[in-house]
């Protein structure tokens, strides 16, 4: 007996060193924590419960059979984050480069699905030199592994990749899948093929930061929603976006307590929208003015900023706020900000979370980049992504919404359950000017008249009347009352239950 409980605390301490001492030292030298540095910042205190420890891998080639580390190169198990049960795995470099094995894999697999079992957040932490090479094809076969599980755990349970090294090649289709990918600036990277193959087939000389960098992913590719400066920066912000989840698609999002007034006025909002249309002004006050404490979590903030995607709370409570930002492109929405919006509402929807809409776009980019790069299909999941939606709806216009994009934003149409306007909002087919030098094209050329036309236009239906005569618009409300009118709908719709007719799966335009 105490032979064994000598081998325990052997395997144990061997298990806790990783891979040494020396690679330790390594790697806080790149500016990295190990594996279990970034399990202890991102649980709370002491609630982390170690699975797999004991796990080693099967490889006999390469004298493999005498390099075996306890735990294989990855950490596993769960805890809690603010008391919310959560599970993890962490990839440690030290250990052969963090590079994935059979049993490594199986190490993930096991957490994810009893992540999908128990209804809990899965957060993976990546930091892996890929495929384990001396394993060969059984290492492909874990990572396929690991993949079908990604794609089983969406929309069961949320899934959290933080990017804090190396992830490359095939490696990187498993953060893909998931819902959230965070990215630590210059230590860490993702990308299918490295600048040396790069280099080999298309001649261009790239480094790894500038070809999949945390910056490139956050403001280029879009495959990132944040980048941090550091390891200890993403584990706190991974948890404060855990605190705004659900823990599976069976429950709700949890409730926080707060101590913000539900019927607060904002009597500067009621100055937010310019009397010049042409004028832009930043949506983001908005946000904040309506949330709880005026805590807004943005995801994605650097990328596609025509559209503003994120968290707050209102009476405590979760609620995904998708908006039109008419400082950027004026609020057009083209390719990138039709994506990023539609992925946003399929995660809010399949993890019961309410949907707020702001509404002030001009209407769909225009060009042949646009048209060329699939505009249709691209707005199109934008539309599939708000009309699937069974989640409570509220949509608020405050100014613009014209053309196609009314219809898509979130209309009622599209089964929005609380249409709010603005007073300034204007609802019409397109733009006075546009609509006026279509319709009297005889008079172009005769300024004076398309002005006169273009102000009659303007006054007709550059208005929420004509919307809400129709009962487009259920109601014209104060800017200074929107966050009580947005809350008292979000409130009412607590009870909201809707089902769209069985399928196997929807078809939408990838
Ligand atoms: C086994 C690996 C490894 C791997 C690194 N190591 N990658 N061991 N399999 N894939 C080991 C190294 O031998 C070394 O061991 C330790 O990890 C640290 O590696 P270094 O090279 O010293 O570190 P660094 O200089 O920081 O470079 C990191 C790296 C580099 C850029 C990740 O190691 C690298 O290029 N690795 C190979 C990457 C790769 O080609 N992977 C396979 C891709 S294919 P010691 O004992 O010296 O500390 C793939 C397919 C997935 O992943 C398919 C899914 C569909």
């Amino acid at each position: 007996m105490q032979d064994i409980i000598e081998q325990l605390e052997q395997k144990r301490s061997a298990a806790k060193l990783g891979g040494g001492e020396e690679r330790i030292a390594k790697q806080h030298a790149k500016g990295k924590l190990t594996a279990r540095e970034r399990i202890d910042l991102l649980l709370d205190e002491g609630s982390f419960e170690e699975w797999d420890m004991f796990v080693e891998h099967r490889c006999n080639d390469f004298d493999m059979e005498e390099k075996k580390i306890p735990g294989d190169g990855v950490v596993t198990g769960y805890g809690t984050v603010n008391g919310r049960l959560v599970f993890v795995f962490s990839q440690d470099f030290t250990v052969f480069g963090g590079s994935l094995s059979e049993a490594h894999a199986e190490k993930i697999c096991k957490v994810m699905k009893q992540a999908m079992k128990v209804g809990a957040p899965l957060i993976g932490l990546n930091d892996s030199g890929g495929a384990r090479i001396q394993e060969g094809v059984a290492s492909l076969g874990g990572y396929a592994d690991v993949f079908q599980q990604n794609v089983l755990a969406s929309g069961v349970v949320p899934q959290i990749s933080l990017i804090m090294g190396p992830c490359a090649g095939g490696a990187v289709y498993s953060p893909a899948i998931t819902d959230f990918i965070i990215m630590v600036k210059d230590s860490s990277y993702m990308f299918v093929t490295g600048p040396d193959v790069v280099k080999t087939v298309t001649h261009e000389e790239v480094t790894p930061e500038e070809l999949g960098g945390a910056i490139t992913h956050s403001t280029k590719s879009g495959v990132a929603d944040l980048a941090f400066e550091n390891d200890v920066e993403a584990l706190a912000m991974t948890r404060r976006l855990v605190d705004f989840l659900p823990p599976s698609n069976r429950e709700k999002s949890p409730t926080w307590p707060t101590s913000d007034p539900v019927d607060r006025v904002e009597p500067s909002l009621d100055s937010l929208v310019p009397g010049d249309p042409a004028k832009p002004y930043d949506i983001k006050e908005l946000i904040t003015k309506i949330a709880d404490e005026s805590d807004f979590f943005e995801m994605q903030p650097d990328y596609a900023q025509n559209i503003v995607i994120g968290f707050i709370r209102m009476e405590g409570s979760t609620i995904g706020v998708i908006a039109n930002q008419p400082m950027v492109l004026a609020g057009c929405l083209d390719i990138d900000s039709s994506v990023k919006g539609a992925r946003f509402v399929r995660f809010c929807d399949a993890f019961n979370i309410p949907i707020l809409t702001l509404v002030d776009v001009p209407g769909f980019m225009p060009g042949t980049s646009q048209e060329y790069g699939g505009i249709i299909k691209q707005g199109a999941k934008l539309l599939y992504a708000y009309a699937e939606a069974t989640v409570p709806k509220v949509t608020l216009i405050t100014r613009k919404a014209y053309g196609g994009a009314y219809d898509v934003m979130a209309s009622k149409h599209l089964r929005g359950d609380v249409n709010f306007a603005w007073p300034s909002a204007e609802i019409a087919v397109m733009g006075p000017k546009g609509a006026v030098e279509i319709i009297f094209r005889e008079d172009i050329g005769d300024e004076a008249k398309i002005a006169e036309r273009t102000e009659a236009y303007r006054k007709k239906f550059a208005n929420p009347f004509i919307a809400g005569s129709r009962g487009y618009i259920d109601d014209v409300i104060m800017p200074n009352d929107t966050r009580a009118r947005i809350a008292r709908s979000f409130a009412m719709l607590r009870g909201k239950r809707l089902q769209n007719p069985w399928r196997k799966h929807g078809n939408i335009p990838l």
